[in-house]
């Protein structure tokens, strides 16, 4: 049985004070609570506050992007190491922003996916195909050869740290979410991608998150598909309560 994750991305959102009380409040709401798993991740400059916000509590810190190299001359850019020592366990890979705006390419999300497992990061490795992929049939093609680049070279002893978010690029950010159905069938499919790159005991275990547009009206439904074990969350991340709302889904459909 996997257990849900439910993951806040902030985005460019929330100065350092900003993270601190949202922070706060989520972490004061969900104390100890350990039937989901809760993260939040807040741009690099509110890292600090929000680590110290969430100290006590069983919320873990997330950072949203990271250089594959461990130091040197990279301006602007943050390593793996750097997040360890702010406490961050988790970061995002490869979202579609950094894809698309950043230009970010395959090889270079792999080299970040294996520099944080290096570092015992779980990596959160984001896959999903556009509007136009879609619409030419090419859904799972896009998102199979995503998966695959992302996780090339990944050791069999460090893939248990790995997940997986399935976010369709046209339902970010855009009100528009997959059906369950749509979504279902593309997790199915990662699930068995899975188990042909780390084997079918892991790949039962590795958790699958759905992104695009989740909120507190369409989660249940997403959440109770077999292979969705969770959601990385955008928009609906910035309030406490709708994102409190959505941990109460998951663990509502955790009992
Ligand atoms: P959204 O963003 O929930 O606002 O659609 C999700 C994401 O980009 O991770």
């Amino acid at each position: 049985m996997r257990k849900f994750l439910i993951a806040g991305n902030w985005k460019m959102n929330k100065n350092s004070d900003e993270a601190q009380s949202l922070a706060s409040e989520i972490a004061q709401t969900l104390g100890r609570q350990h039937e989901v798993d809760v993260v939040i991740c807040p741009p690099f400059t509110s890292l600090e506050s929000a680590a110290r916000a969430i100290e006590s509590s069983g919320v873990k810190l997330g950072a949203q992007n990271m250089h594959p190299e461990r130091s040197g001359a990279f301006t602007g850019e943050i390593s793996a190491e750097m997040l360890r020592h702010l406490f961050a366990t988790y970061v995002l890979v490869g979202h579609s922003e950094r894809r698309v705006q950043f230009a970010e390419s395959d090889e270079f999300i792999n080299r970040k996916v294996l520099a944080a497992l290096n570092s015992r990061l779980k990596p959160i490795l984001c896959i999903g195909e556009t509007l136009e992929e879609r619409e030419a049939d090419k859904a799972f093609e896009v998102v199979g050869n995503q998966l695959k680049a992302g996780l090339a070279n990944v050791p069999a002893d460090l893939a248990d740290l790995v997940i997986v978010a399935y976010e369709p690029v046209w339902a970010i950010g855009t009100g528009k979410t997959a059906t369950p159905d749509q979504a279902q069938e593309i997790h199915q499919f990662i699930r068995e991608e899975l188990k042909n790159l780390f084997g079918d005991a892991q790949a039962d275990r590795t958790r699958i998150l759905y992104g695009g547009s989740m909120n507190p009206g369409n989660a249940e439904e997403l959440l109770k598909q077999v292979d969705i074990d969770g959601g990385l969350i955008g928009g609906a991340s910035l309030e406490a309560r709708s994102f409190l709302q959505l941990v109460e889904i998951a663990s509502g459909l955790s009992q």
